[in-house]
């Protein structure tokens, strides 16, 4: 049952037109889940006198940690059954839940997926993850995530797109469409939030919660881009951000949430808090109390309220007094009104709780998995692994389930993940793997096994503890014992393969020169451990690449590829030696890197022409850009093009390169593709501090290679 209808303004003033002040008021509440029995009595009640429109379906305030956990259905609908029958006017409400990388069917964090460069994988993702979630009850997603972030302390960096706006438009575009599937008033769809506005991943120190500062020339080229991506592919909600850019919280903003995002952006739907955001803002320092807090919060734009009481205890005050506009507050509600109209609530408030089929929906797992997976290093191509070896598996990860999940799994099963050690021995067989059934890293244990081994895997990584909300590190290398674990390994003179588990980059500086292969695995969700056995077998063939650069150490944090250009350009080698005393400061693994089993060569880059005028780039006249790829190797592969852009003068100071665009292709061993590219007035120009777009003549070079420290270079003009 859909609802085709569109505009439902008429049956909005309609229902508006009925509702006291406190109804209004309680439209804008959102309530937390009940724990139990008397809450649960307790919400009905609130229900009943129409004080609360939306329900997080979640444990805590950091769901992300808590562990796996089904939705009751059936409190859904029978809280539900109390709001239309027994509440204000029959309004449904309306059920939320972070569904950040699938609800049951776990995919890989969203760091990983977009280092599949996957965009068709990524938006699949999103709608098997809408398909299970909507059929337990849940109506709206807290997702997707789009936080920019080059600091890999920060805990919640697994959530998003690492550190490139293109890399981020791409995944807010194809999980918004995933979500939604065309037409969101569908039971097995998703409203959709872009979250969270503005600048959290620029958190001081990694550290979560903490303070920002962000020019606004920097805020408009590179931490807004994915929300105006997100707004163009008509995202439902924005939930605005716990951070304070430079001394304003940007949760109270009238500017950020008001001027940049409703007037720059053009963002109409409704914006819905994070937990707690309204009452923090005394937190912050710019309010005194949650009454103020309430003032500024709903006259910046907030519109939901998340499980603070914020509005509920304080909005009839205001509004009394005049501190808040009638006007605002309709304004609110409305949004709310409409958002239920477009996920047809009205019509059909009740989940129906339809049965799933997860077939498809574990293939996709596994060939996002497969796909997000990165070959860092393979030294003698010591991978895949060979056939008529005995393989030993050691390391903490061996045997590990819950990890591959990641943070934020919701309902995904750690009995239901395969671990490493069952999928190898499924891959290759009990007689080829030599293991122990647990205490793998323990050190007689290890050298049982080195000795009996002719090739080593060793199974290492991070917790999920150590990622996600309120999960920072300031320590990114491997543990101590996972450190000598691979020196042990390495000591036997055997060759040495480490396979990754993290939903971070670690600073393998200093770890990786004892492998001889590195397969980074993520936190790749329910496949995981599938997706890497068949990669170190050689079904797979990995063609994963960073989207986020892997640096030395952490004391050359932050470091990343899309920096403006200085004198000193370290992250591409010049004056490398200059960045510290003490060490160079060049990435261990570049933004846009990875390995596969066979090679790809590109021919020179070609343009049709070498210049365009800037009347013409105005008008939507391109430049096209190509180059052909072949695969020079001894497997078929799939390789991600990457097209780079560099404005060599401009009015203001601009990256040495830029991701512009990428294309993922399929080649046969021996075969060769030609790949094009345009280029035109969305690549070309560039954000001024004030928000303005602003297009420049000058020089320029486009670079097409296979990461960003490319040097396969064309030069064009704008003239
Ligand atoms: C958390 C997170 C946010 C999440 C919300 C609801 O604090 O910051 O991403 O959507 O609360 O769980």
């Amino acid at each position: 049952m859909t609802n085709p209808e569109k505009n439902f303004d008429a049956k909005i003033e309609d229902i508006l037109s009925k509702l006291t002040l406190k109804e209004k008021i309680g439209q804008l509440n959102m309530q937390v889940s009940p724990r139990n029995d008397q809450a649960l009595a307790d919400i009905m009640d609130q229900l009943r006198r129409g004080e609360f429109g939306s329900m997080i379906l979640a444990n805590s305030d950091t769901a992300g940690n808590d562990a796996p956990e089904s939705v009751n259905t059936a409190m859904c609908n029978k809280v539900q059954k109390i709001a239309v029958e027994e509440g204000p006017h029959g309004i449904p409400i309306i059920y939320g839940r972070d569904i950040i990388h699938g609800y049951r069917t776990i995919f890989p964090i969203p760091l990983a997926a977009s280092a599949s460069f996957n965009d068709e994988l990524v938006e699949k993702a999103a709608r098997y993850s809408a398909i299970e979630a909507s059929a337990v009850g849940v109506h709206w997603t807290f997702s997707p995530m789009l936080d920019m972030c080059h600091d890999p302390r920060y805990g919640r960096i697994i959530e998003g797109p690492g550190e490139d706006p293109v890399v981020g438009r791409h995944m807010a575009k194809s999980m918004i469409k995933g979500y939604q599937n065309g037409d969101v008033s569908k039971e097995d769809s998703l409203l959709t939030c872009a979250k969270h506005f503005v600048g959290y991943g620029a958190s001081e120190g990694g550290r979560d919660y903490y303070r920002t500062e962000i020019a606004p020339y920097t805020l408009y080229n590179y931490y807004i881009p994915a929300f105006r991506e997100a707004v163009n592919a008509g995202v439902d909600t924005v939930m605005p951000s716990f951070n304070d850019i430079s001394g304003e919280p940007v949760s109270g903003s009238k500017h950020y949430l008001t001027d940049v995002l409703r007037k720059d952006l053009g963002f109409e739907g409704l914006l819905v808090s994070d937990w707690a955001a309204v009452h923090y803002l005394a937190d912050q320092g710019i309010t005194a109390n949650d009454k103020e807090s309430t003032e500024v919060g709903i006259n910046a734009g907030m519109e939901i309220d998340m499980c603070d009481n914020c509005f509920i205890n304080n909005l009839e005050e205001l509004i009394n007094e005049g501190k808040v506009s009638m006007e605002t507050l309709d304004n609110a509600v409305r949004s709310v009104l409409r958002l239920k109209f477009k996920k047809n609530l009205f019509e059909n408030p009740y989940c129906k709780m339809p049965q799933v089929d997860r077939t498809e929906h574990l293939k996709c797992a596994k060939e996002l998995a497969s796909e997000c997976m990165v070959l860092l290093k393979n030294e003698g191509n010591v991978l895949p692994l060979p056939k008529d070896k005995r393989i030993g598996l050691l390391g903490p990860f061996v045997h590990e389930k819950r990890a591959l999940l990641g943070s934020w799994c919701s309902n995904g099963k750690e009995a239901e993940t395969p671990s490493l050690c069952e999928k190898m021995l499924e891959k290759f067989g009990a007689d080829k793997i030599i293991t122990e059934n647990n205490h793998t890293e323990i050190d007689d244990v290890a050298s049982a096994v080195i000795f009996h081994s002719d090739i080593l895997v060793l199974a290492l990584g991070e917790s999920h503890r150590v990622t996600g909300e309120r999960r920072s590190l300031s320590d990114i290398t491997l543990t101590p014992s996972q450190k000598a674990l691979v020196k042990k390994a390495k000591a036997s003179g055997k060759k040495v393969v480490g396979v990754f588990f993290c939903g971070r980059p670690l600073a393998l500086e200093g770890i990786a020169e004892y492998l001889d292969a590195v397969l980074y695995a993520w936190h790749a969700g329910s496949e995981t451990a599938s997706a890497a056995a068949d990669i170190l077998y050689g079904d797979i063939v990995p063609s994963g690449k960073t989207v986020i650069t892997f640096p030395r150490q952490v004391g050359h944090i932050p470091m990343y590829y899309n920096a403006t250009k200085n004198r000193f350009n370290c992250y591409y080698g010049s004056y490398a030696d200059f960045s510290y005393e003490d060490s160079t400061a060049t990435p261990y693994y570049p933004f846009g890197y990875g390995l596969s089993y066979t090679t790809f060569e590109y021919s020179p880059v070609k343009t049709d022409v070498s210049e365009i005028s800037l009347e013409d780039v105005q008008k939507g006249k391109k430049i096209t850009c190509s180059v052909t790829v072949t695969n020079t190797g001894d497997y078929d592969g799939k390789e991600t093009v990457q097209l780079y852009l560099r404005d060599v003068v401009g009015k203001m100071m601009r990256p040495y390169r830029e991701l512009k665009d990428y294309n993922k292709i399929f080649l046969k061993k021996g075969e060769s593709k030609t790949v094009e590219f345009t280029i035109g007035y969305d690549e070309l120009g560039y954000y001024l501090a004030d928000g303005s777009y602003i297009l420049e003549k000058g020089d320029f070079e486009v670079l097409i290679g296979e990461n960003s420290l490319t040097k396969n270079l064309a030069k064009i003009k704008v003239i």
